[in-house]
């Protein structure tokens, strides 16, 4: 066994599902990890020996937000804890017309005329995750903005897919990283300079890629993400994390709020309201501490491993699904270049929810989602894992497949 064989021996270890189950549901539902277990352990021995210590409990959320912050290369002031993807973009929609007094883009946006206070446009895509588009729609039918969804055809979606769209009053761009369908992954360099150059904003829901993908936001300008833990982040439902650009988060003033966000929390005056300094005004009511106790401990574990290491090797896992997939002549539905896809490799199939069953039933976690079924490795993942899944998809289409 060499070196590199030996660590992923020993990660595999600390996920006590994988001696039972192959898991490649982690676009779903990431698998139990026992650092993440001692993490919420420490909650609970708090709970029931101190009894009542919300000193502990703020310093444990701020400790997660440190580690997402870590992750992406923001710094800790810029991050908000909020409950989902969906609490997010209900906040960013809840904080038009986006009021920016200058363009709060470091130098790098242009104003084109329009002031941003008028600016009530926001473009996105069909293929967000669907709480995205229900948020934006449920915003424009209140007539708080405008919203304009564009699709690709490949999924891909380049600057050229939104430029027919942009106006004099799109404030705001926002999209997936990597699609929660078939894992295509967005250029997000791209899309931050081409939505500065309209001197709009960029928000991305990287719900799909945090865990797998290397984001810098110190190179990749993006005003405004949010990723969930459940996924690739190994922790449980319940928190997401916001960043919002320093520059940009003290000219918002979200309508969607709560104590959490004012200056101090504990100051205890109805009577007034503030907003706290940077993305702090994006947090709302009582964290969710036990969640967050985990997401730390997940969040951890893949700053441990390290994220250039996992999205190489989720790159090789790719090669080996995609491969794998032609081999057996299964129809492909993710991108066939790995360096435009996550971790999820999507097969089309006749009935996605029986052959996850079929697979549930063989000890293999993989998810359906409409007409395809995600294959989603991660780190501790291997070729073997994949092997066996794509083995046990072509029995199940040989067998059960074609009477759809
Ligand atoms: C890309 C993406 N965004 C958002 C969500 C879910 O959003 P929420 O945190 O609001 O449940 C999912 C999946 O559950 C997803 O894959």
């Amino acid at each position: 066994m060499n070196k590199q064989e030996a660590s992923l021996q020993s990660y595999r270890e600390l996920f006590p599902i994988l001696s039972e189950k192959i898991h490649l549901g982690n676009c779903s539902q990431s698998p139990q990890a026992r650092p993440v277990m001692a993490a919420m352990q420490e909650y609970i021995d708090n709970w029931r020996f101190v009894g009542m210590d919300w000193d502990f409990w703020m310093e444990g959320v701020h400790r997660a937000k440190a580690s997402f912050a870590k992750l992406i290369h923001a710094d800790v002031s810029e991050i908000a804890v909020v409950g989902s993807v969906s609490d997010a973009t209900s906040m960013i929609a809840s904080a038009f017309p986006l009021n920016l007094e200058d363009d709060g883009l470091n130098g790098s946006g242009r104003r084109q005329g329009v002031p941003r206070s008028e600016r009530r446009h926001v473009v996105t895509t069909v293929d967000e995750f669907p709480t995205v588009g229900h948020v934006w729609h449920a915003h424009a039918n209140r007539g708080h903005l405008d919203v304009d969804f564009v699709s690709a055809p490949d999924r891909v979606y380049t600057p050229s897919v939104f430029e027919p769209y942009m106006t004099k009053q799109t404030g705001l761009v926002s999209v997936h990283h990597v699609g929660y369908y078939n894992g295509s992954k967005q250029d997000l360099n791209a899309l931050a300079d081409f939505a500065h150059q309209h001197g709009a904003l960029l928000f991305v829901d990287a719900y799909q890629s945090m865990g797998t993908s290397v984001i810098d936001v110190r190179r990749t300008p993006v005003d405004m993400l949010v990723s969930g833990n459940l996924k690739y982040l190994l922790g449980l439902p319940g928190i997401a994390f916001l960043y919002v650009r320093k520059s940009v988060a003290e000219q918002l003033q979200p309508a969607m709020t709560g104590w959490f966000a004012r200056k101090n929390p504990f100051y205890f005056d109805a009577t007034h309201m503030d907003y706290g300094d940077s993305a702090q005004r994006f947090n709302t009511g009582t964290p969710p501490v036990l969640a967050a106790f985990a997401a730390r401990g997940g969040m951890d574990m893949i700053l441990q491993v390290g994220l250039e290491r996992i999205s190489a090797r989720i790159d090789e896992l790719s090669a080996h699904a995609i491969a794998g997939v032609n081999l057996r002549g299964l129809e492909l539905a993710s991108p066939d270049d790995v360096s435009r896809k996550g971790a999820n490799t999507a097969i089309r199939v006749p009935d996605s929810h029986d052959l996850e069953v079929f697979l549930m039933q063989r000890n293999i976690i993989a998810s359906a989602r409409g007409d395809v079924i995600r294959l989603a490795p991660h780190f501790f993942s291997t070729e073997v894992d994949l092997d066996k899944a794509l083995d046990a998809i072509l029995e199940w289409k040989q067998t059960r497949g074609p009477i759809d």
